[in-house]
Formats: C-alpha cells, sequence, structure tokens
C-alpha cells in the first residue's frame, strides 16, 4: 500500500468534466489473480462471458432457462421507470424449482441440508424430505384458509422449519415475511400490521449462545394489542422439555407437530406469475416505519440461481456451500433458501452463535462437513481475527476452495486475514455487493476470471450496469462518487409495499433515471469498484471529502487493532473530525501512547489529513442485529460528549454510554 497525497488523488479525478465527489487516498497495490487449480476447473474462467452479457436481455433469458417454466414469458423486459416487470407472461412456482424438480430428476436423496444445532444435534434433511415436509406444510397453511396472495409473517430460529415454512408459502403462492428472530415483540408487531398477514408461524424458542431464547413469548407479546390481522399461530417445538410450557391459545395457536406433521405431502404447486410476490422483507429507512421491500418471483429466482452458481463456482456434484448469515435478512433469503436449493446444493443450516461451545464451533462445522464454500461477512471475520489465528489452525480447512463476504466494505488486512488463515492463501475472497433491495449480488468477482485486489468488489457481475456519478449525476470514470444502477435488473425491488411514492421518492428521485441507495463508491485506474460505505459516512474534514471505510481500513491494518469504527464529529476548526473507536487485539495494552502512536499510523498510511483528532479505546462496538457498525449511534457519542484532545483512555462512561445506547436502540428497531 502507498499513501497518496490528497491534491494528486482528488486531480487525477477530474475526468469527463466531473469531478470526483468523495476523494481517494488510499491505494491498495496487492493482486490475486485466479489460483491455477481453481481456473483449469471453473465455471467460468474466461472473460467471454462478460461479452455475452452485452445483450443484457437476451444474457438474462438465457439465465432464466436454467429454471423450469409451466408456461414461457412473452417478453423478457417491460420496462416502464422506475416500474419493471421481468418474464412478463411467464408462469412458474419457485418451491418446484427448488425442490420437486431436483427429485424429479433422480436426485431425491442428496442432501439439501446438513442442520447443526447449537446444542449440537445434527440432521441431514434431503431433497425429497424436505419436499414432503413443504407439501405438509403447504396443506397445513391451506387448511387455516391462507389462500394466493395472503401474508404469512414467520418469525423462527434457524430451524429447518423456517426455510420449510418459506418454500410452504412459495408452493401455495402465499407471500412470506419473515421477521428476524432476534427483532422484539414491538418490531413484530409493525412488520405484521404493515403486512396484514392472516397466520404467524414461529418457534417455542431456539438456541443462542447456551441459552434458550424464548420466541412463542415475545409472539404473545406482539399479538396481545394490534396486529388484529392474525388468525393462527402455527409453532414449532424447539425447546420442548427445556423450557416451562408456552402458552397456547385455543382456538387461534396450534402446534406445528398436530397441524402439519398430521397433513399429506402431497401438495400441488401453484402456476405463479413470473410477477406475483414471493416475499416483503422489511429493512430500516431514515424514518421510524421500516419499508416493506417486494420481490417477486421469476426474475428473482433467475438472479439467484445465476449468481449463486457463478459467484461462487458451484456444483452440487463437488460442493458442500455454508452461508453463514441468519435466514432473517436478505443474505439468508438469497443464499441459504432460494438460490442454493434452486441449484440443487447441498448447505449446511447452523443455529447458533460462533463461540458456543467455544471459539472454534465454526471450524469444527468447515471440518465436519467438509464445506468447500463459506459465505460470511467483515464482522465475523473481524472477530475471528480479534479471536487469534490459532482457533481455525486448530482444524482441517482444507476442503475450502471459494470464500465470500458480504455487509459491508471489507477492509483489506480483514481481507488478507481471511484468505491466510481461513483460506489457507488458495481460495479466492469473493467480496459482493448487493442490498436487500437489489435481491441478489450486484458487483462481485467471478472466482475463475478475475485478479482480486483486497478490499474491492471489482465489477459488476455480467448482466449488470452499476456505475459511479458525481453531485450533479455525471458519470465518473475514475475516483470516488456514489454508485448507482442504470439499467433494471431481474432480482430488483418492485417496490416498497403499499407506498410507490416512497418507493420513486427514495431510490429514483437524487438521479433520475438512475437507482440510487445511498452507498458511496470510488472506481481505480483499473475500473474496479470500491465501496466507500453509506454515503452518510463520509467526513468532511477541512473541505475534505474523507471516506470513514479508508480510515477504519488504515487502523486495522496496524497489528495491533482488531476493529475500528469511524466517524466524523463537528468541530469549530475543520467542520468535522476524526473520531476512531478502536478494539484492541487481546494482549495489548490501551495507553495514551499507544493511540498517539495509531494517529501517526494512519497519518502515515493515508496522510495528514486524516489523522483522527481523537482515539477512544473500547472493548467493543455497537453493531445493529445483523452486524453492521452503528455509526450513527457513535456520531451522536461523539458529538454529544467532550472527548479527550487526543486519546480517550477506554473511558469507563463513554464505553457505558455505547453499551446502554446500543441496547436502547436495539430495542427500538
Ligand atoms: C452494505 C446485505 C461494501 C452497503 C446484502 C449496502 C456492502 C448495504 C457490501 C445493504 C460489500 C453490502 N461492500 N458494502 N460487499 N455488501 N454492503 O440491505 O452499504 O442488509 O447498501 O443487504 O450493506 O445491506 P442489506
Amino acid at each position: 500500500m502507498t499513501a497518496n497525497d490528497g491534491d494528486s488523488a482528488s486531480s487525477g479525478a477530474m475526468l469527463d468534466g466531473a469531478r470526483a465527489t468523495i476523494e481517494d487516498y488510499l491505494a491498495e497495490e496487492r493482486l490475486f489473480p485466479p489460483p491455477d487449480a481453481l481456473r483449469a476447473s471453473a465455471l467460468v474462467n474466461s472473460e467471454a462471458i462478460y461479452d455475452q452479457a452485452a445483450d443484457r436481455e437476451s444474457f438474462w433469458a438465457t439465465q432464466a432457462h436454467a429454471l423450469t417454466w409451466f408456461e414461457p414469458w412473452s417478453k423478457v423486459l417491460d420496462w416502464t421507470p422506475p416500474f419493471a416487470r421481468w418474464f412478463v407472461g411467464g408462469k412458474l412456482n419457485v418451491a418446484y424449482n427448488c425442490l420437486d424438480r431436483h427429485v424429479e430428476e433422480g436426485r431425491g436423496d442428496k442432501v439439501a441440508y446438513f442442520f447443526e444445532g447449537e446444542p449440537g444435534d445434527q440432521r441431514a434433511i434431503t431433497y425429497a424430505e424436505l419436499l414432503d415436509e413443504v407439501g405438509r406444510c403447504g396443506n397445513a397453511l391451506r387448511s387455516l384458509g391462507v389462500e394466493r396472495g395472503d401474508r404469512v409473517a414467520i418469525y423462527m430460529p434457524m430451524i429447518p422449519e423456517l426455510p420449510v415454512a418459506m418454500l410452504a408459502c412459495a408452493r401455495i403462492g402465499a407471500v412470506h415475511s419473515v421477521v428476524f428472530g432476534g427483532f422484539s415483540a414491538e418490531a413484530l408487531r409493525d412488520r405484521i400490521e404493515d403486512a396484514e398477514a392472516k397466520v404467524l408461524i414461529t418457534a417455542d424458542g431456539g438456541w443462542r449462545r447456551g441459552q434458550p431464547v424464548r420466541l412463542k413469548a415475545s409472539a404473545d407479546a406482539a399479538l396481545e394489542v394490534g396486529a388484529s390481522s392474525i388468525e393462527h399461530v402455527i409453532v414449532a417445538r424447539r425447546l420442548g422439555e427445556a423450557v416451562e410450557a408456552v402458552s397456547m391459545s385455543a382456538g387461534r395457536d396450534l402446534w406445528w407437530d398436530d397441524v402439519v406433521a398430521t397433513k399429506e405431502s402431497h401438495c400441488p404447486a401453484e402456476a405463479m406469475d413470473s410477477e406475483d410476490l414471493l416475499y416483503l422483507l422489511y429493512t430500516s429507512g431514515t424514518t421510524a416505519k421500516p419499508k416493506g421491500i417486494m420481490h417477486t418471483s421469476g426474475g428473482y429466482l433467475t438472479q439467484v440461481a445465476y449468481t449463486h452458481k457463478y459467484v461462487f463456482d458451484h456444483l452440487p456434484e463437488r460442493d458442500v456451500y455454508w452461508c453463514a448469515a441468519d435466514i432473517g435478512w436478505v443474505t439468508g433469503h438469497s443464499y441459504i433458501v432460494y438460490g442454493p436449493l434452486a441449484n440443487g446444493a447441498t448447505s449446511v443450516l447452523y443455529e447458533g452463535t460462533p463461540d458456543h461451545p467455544g471459539r472454534d464451533r465454526w471450524w469444527s462445522i468447515v471440518e465436519r462437513y467438509g464445506v468447500t464454500i463459506l459465505y460470511t461477512a467483515p464482522t465475523a471475520i473481524r472477530t475471528f481475527m480479534k479471536w487469534g489465528a490459532q482457533l481455525p489452525k486448530g482444524h482441517d480447512l482444507t476442503s475450502l476452495r471459494v470464500l465470500g463476504s458480504v455487509g459491508e466494505p471489507i477492509n483489506p488486512e480483514a481481507w488478507i486475514w481471511y484468505h491466510e488463515n481461513i483460506g489457507g492463501s488458495r481460495c479466492p475472497v469473493v467480496d459482493t455487493w448487493w442490498q436487500t433491495e437489489t435481491g441478489a449480488i450486484m458487483i462481485s468477482p467471478l472466482p475463475g476470471v478475475t485478479t482480486l485486489k483486497p478490499g474491492s468488489a471489482t465489477r459488476p457481475l455480467p448482466g449488470i450496469s452499476a456505475e459511479v456519478v458525481d453531485e450533479a449525476g455525471a458519470r465518473l470514470t475514475r475516483g470516488g462518487g456514489y454508485l448507482t444502477l442504470s439499467e433494471p435488473w431481474p432480482a430488483m425491488l418492485r417496490g416498497i409495499y403499499k407506498d410507490p411514492d416512497r418507493y420513486e421518492a427514495t431510490y429514483w428521485s437524487r438521479f433520475p433515471g438512475r437507482y440510487f441507495a445511498g452507498d458511496g463508491a470510488k472506481i481505480d485506474a483499473d475500473g474496479y469498484l470500491w465501496l466507500l460505505g453509506r454515503v452518510d459516512d463520509v467526513m468532511n474534514v477541512s473541505g475534505h471529502r474523507v471516506s470513514t471505510t479508508e480510515v477504519e481500513s488504515a487502523l486495522v491494518d496496524h497489528p495491533s487493532v482488531a476493529e475500528a469504527a469511524v466517524v466524523g464529529a463537528k468541530d469549530d476548526t475543520t467542520g468535522q473530525a476524526i473520531i476512531a473507536f478502536v478494539t484492541l487485539r487481546a494482549g495489548v495494552e490501551a495507553t495514551a501512547e499507544h493511540g498517539e502512536m495509531l494517529r501517526g499510523h494512519v497519518a502515515g498510511k493515508i496522510g495528514a489529513i486524516a489523522r483522527p483528532r481523537t482515539v477512544v479505546f473500547t472493548d467493543d462496538l455497537p453493531k445493529t442485529r445483523s452486524g453492521k457498525i452503528m455509526r450513527r449511534l457513535l456520531r451522536d457519542v461523539a458529538e454529544g460528549r467532550v472527548l479527550g484532545d487526543t486519546t480517550t483512555l477506554a473511558d469507563p462512561a463513554v464505553v457505558e454510554e455505547l453499551r446502554t445506547r446500543a441496547t436502547e436502540q436495539a430495542n427500538e428497531e
């Protein structure tokens, strides 16, 4: 890595008459071409696929033909900005594509999920078994009066009944709305009310860090007032005897074992229109009211199957795939349920936390099932860095071939650590950029084609058009600005549930004709894209726009730092000042000298403009439930308090405030 000085970087960005909006300081020069062995066997190993995608609609039609359609489409795309319809008139069933066709083609005995519960219980579920269970659940929902188009809320731990419930909805044409099991009763109630869900599927609870989490109790609290659309609650048994009996409301609540297990498994799959709603998934926006993101059937399944296959170089006969997200987030919807099942994958489904009973739980899982593809988030990787490389070293991880990252910009040091300590320096790391709204991966390397640069998501996938623009919406070919999508894509959100105006205003008004959902990005001299975090995470220091991601990367680059979060706080002199919250690796002492040294380290890597005014040492950083650092909260803390001039030594008051405010905010979500 080299440190650029600000002047040459910003003048270099003045191309096309458009000026870079976010300045470009940090340069990463390590290159990782595809390993020969992987390239030789990869599904895609040449650039030709990018050329084939030049005719976008015919390229996507080819991908859609990988699915089974009950009736063909008449038109690939109908685009009336900002409303798209893909594979117009085509009929299919998503669950049929995920299950029946594999069984009909003789692969019923293949394992769909290796389920591992946190307490250590294990179950292998084949495609034939999954199909039967989905059929029973579909019949149970029909018996409760659920019809095509009705909404079903799902609030469950990571147990096999969760994908079964989702697929059962898809089978009968109902729309699921999965609410992450870590959300509160209020969050569940708000989402049920917005979706007007008829049935809620939940469980008595699940296991997390050795403790039972009582989901049914939260569900009861959610239904106590409001949420009156719910007619029935189906309750799967997970905790059973381990906890006190859950209360069941007569007439409303039914045990899964009574209502699902008793049904017959044959359950005809509805022929759904390509544009019929498959699911709603609520995501927080800038206002308090969460947005119900709408995903439909044909285009969504086409793109999740295509990306799962090519981004991870997945072959069902060869790979054991593990996406370690929670199904309650979009990553789990697209890359634990729909993409892998459409491709006939064998996946791992793990219920619990990475540190139970020991901090090597994940590595024991990789070893036990011979996992070949692992997909996780930078926050998990940085946690493993903090715990130390000796834990993965204690396990045989040689089955791994491809590693993936999603959810946040991955800083180069975490990338390198992942590559070396988990991937044994032989596995490409695919950094995949996408969002709940995009439904599927948009920007990512292809492991058999792309030369990787640690920290860069590289370039848009074949079929996807992503462009960086300046404040005025002019396209940049170099330097930093706003990441936009300039052409519709099959898995794109079709809107915000019941709120088309908010859909247009949120995503399509900032740059007319372009989709913009809030991320900054820069393009380097080779045309590689570097995600810079949300644009509200860009700081303005003495008139220079500095990305929080770059300063965080420089901090984590220092061997003593496990994790860092950087925010801009108001400063009378410089407009904003850079405040760095730093978690040190085990055994490193948080001293004033150490803070000074880190400030100097950042200045050395990036330039004096990026030297943090203050380094605050803290044991933990506040994170959202999906593991994103809560920068807004950190900024409030940084602005609301007088922080020392240079270093705040693990100030107990600051740390305490972080902890209580993070808890409050999580409860409000
Ligand atoms: C961020 C998760 C940088 C980004 C799939 C985006 C990323 C938001 C990356 C969406 C990545 C996701 N590099 N940033 N590889 N992947 N993001 O809706 O800010 O939970 O807008 O979807 O996460 O988060 P969401």
